[in-house]
């Protein structure tokens, strides 16, 4: 098979096909071996949903880039450190400092990660009658913004939802649609506009600079806060870097403070870009609502200097914010992820267009055209690639996003399997086997078929509803 859509390493002024990996390993992990006739009866006992399985059962884990990252040695040494006083601790200081270098708002909140910030956020901000447009909103951020009572809506652009446009920046926010919400909706029940970036749910695509300058210039015309949801700020800088004029020569992290300079507050999960495995924070410039948030962070994350984390939490991620803006980390980054959708596509297995940071994209829909939504082409796909291969990916699709608050149920935008990419974890062996399994399920696609769903929680049903096959 060839690769040569990936190529582009330079090393020593020549070209080679071959990404290395920008580190070598330091501690290992085992994975245990499985057959596919023992893979079939594990996915049948957890009532088919990946999020039930063990660990131990799957070969490549590719559920999410959250948490399962690979520390450095020298996160692991900063891990020493770690000072675990209750108030004022060194760590926190450090933790403070290497995220007010990216992100120099006046107040950092450190949470046990992103959805607590989420959590804090909207029960300061949210509640009944209120709106919250983002791009897409992620999941959790979606869950909390609806359990204050308040609606989120989604305003990213008409290419961000083909999965075969190849716009090179498809989680930019629709700019019309924004100030037209603004005014149909009125200021005063828009307590925020918010920006995912990159846009996790649309395809981890990201957002350019220039879309991210006009938000904020419409949230200051209109005087509304802006937040930026910053969990894979560091890839979607190189993005901008890459593909956007005029910003090749910049460093990301220069890029990266010009865009909190365009924002009032931001999210974050930690577990992703900061490259920590748990982590998380809430920042904002205004006074007031950060005596707000930090009280409501005292009531159920802990005291302000500490939040939701052990001191040596907040020193492993104060290194991992170092790493992340390393051109030489994200070329990897963004290159090795490119690879694996450039072989799928080059196998003719429809993925989304142009290849994300963090995840490659299955577009189910096209893949397995002959499943109708409601039968879940998404999960039918997330379940196949387990047991032909022992890979473990996730559904962003109609069982995810179906349910709606009233209870009906509809078929999502788009019907999508994730392959997400720890950081840091597999090689490039690891991928290439990843697309040999998929290739073979692209073999098998026309006899595959649908699932129905025997039980489901009130929310967030993709966590533990149980299918059966139809
Ligand atoms: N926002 C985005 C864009 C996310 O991708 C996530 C988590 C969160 C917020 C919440 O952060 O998990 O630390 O509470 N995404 C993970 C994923 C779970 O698999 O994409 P968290």
């Amino acid at each position: 098979m060839s690769h040569k859509a990936i190529s582009g390493f330079n090393l020593a002024g020549m070209e080679f096909k071959t990404i290395i990996e920008p580190f070598k390993i330091h501690s290992v992990a085992a994975i245990r071996m499985t057959t596919e006739s023992e893979r079939v009866q594990l996915i049948k006992d957890v009532g088919y949903n990946l999020f039930s399985l063990h660990s131990d059962d799957v070969l490549i884990d590719l559920l999410t880039d959250s948490g399962t990252g690979a520390m450095s040695r020298n996160q692991w040494a900063a891990i020493q450190r770690g000072d675990e006083s209750y108030a004022g601790s060194p760590s926190w200081l450090h933790f403070k400092a290497a995220v007010q270098n990216l992100f120099p708002f006046e107040h950092i909140i450190p949470t046990h990660q992103g959805r607590a910030a989420e959590k804090i956020l909207f029960t300061a901000i949210g509640g009944p009658g209120k709106i919250i447009p983002s791009n897409t909103h992620f999941d959790t951020t979606r869950a909390n913004i609806e359990y204050s009572k308040a609606e989120a809506v989604d305003l990213v652009i008409a290419q961000g939802r083909d999965p075969s446009d190849t716009y090179p920046f498809k989680g930019n926010m629709d700019l019309v649609e924004l100030e037209s919400f603004i005014n149909a909706t009125g200021v005063e029940n828009i307590p925020v506009v918010m920006m995912t970036i990159t846009n996790n749910s649309g395809g981890g695509q990201p957002v350019s600079l220039e879309n991210l300058r006009a938000v904020s210039a419409i949230c200051k015309k209109y005087k509304i806060p802006f937040f930026l949801d910053a969990c894979r700020f560091a890839e979607n800088a190189w993005f901008i870097r890459e593909r956007e004029s005029g910003q090749s020569e910049r460093d990301v992290v220069d890029i990266v403070r010009e865009i909190a300079s365009l924002a009032d507050g931001m999210t974050m999960s930690a577990k992703k870009d900061p490259l920590g495995n748990i982590g998380g924070w809430l920042a904002l410039n205004d006074n007031g609502l950060a005596t707000i948030c930090r009280n409501l962070l005292i009531l159920t994350e802990g005291f302000p200097t500490y939040g939701g984390l052990a001191g040596r939490d907040l020193e492993a991620l104060a290194v991992g914010l170092t790493e992340a803006v390393s051109h030489d980390y994200l070329k990897y980054r963004i290159q090795s992820t490119a690879y694996l959708g450039n072989a799928l596509l080059e196998l003719g297995i429809p993925v989304v267009q142009p290849i994300g940071g963090h995840a490659v994209y299955i577009d189910a829909k096209a893949f397995l055209s002959h499943i109708p939504p409601l039968e879940y082409p998404g999960q039918a796909l997330a379940v196949a690639l387990y047991e032909v291969g022992g890979i473990r990916g996730c559904e962003i699709g109609t069982v995810m996003f179906g349910r709606k608050p009233d209870g009906s149920e509809v078929p999502a935008a788009m019907e999508l399997v994730r392959l997400a990419i720890p950081r840091r974890t597999y090689t490039q062996s690891h991928i290439d086997y990843v697309i040999e399994v998929c290739s073979e399920v692209a073999n098998r696609a026309s006899t595959l078929g649908g699932f129905k769903i025997i039980s489901e929680p009130a929310s967030l049903r993709h966590f533990t509803s149980e299918f059966a096959r139809i």
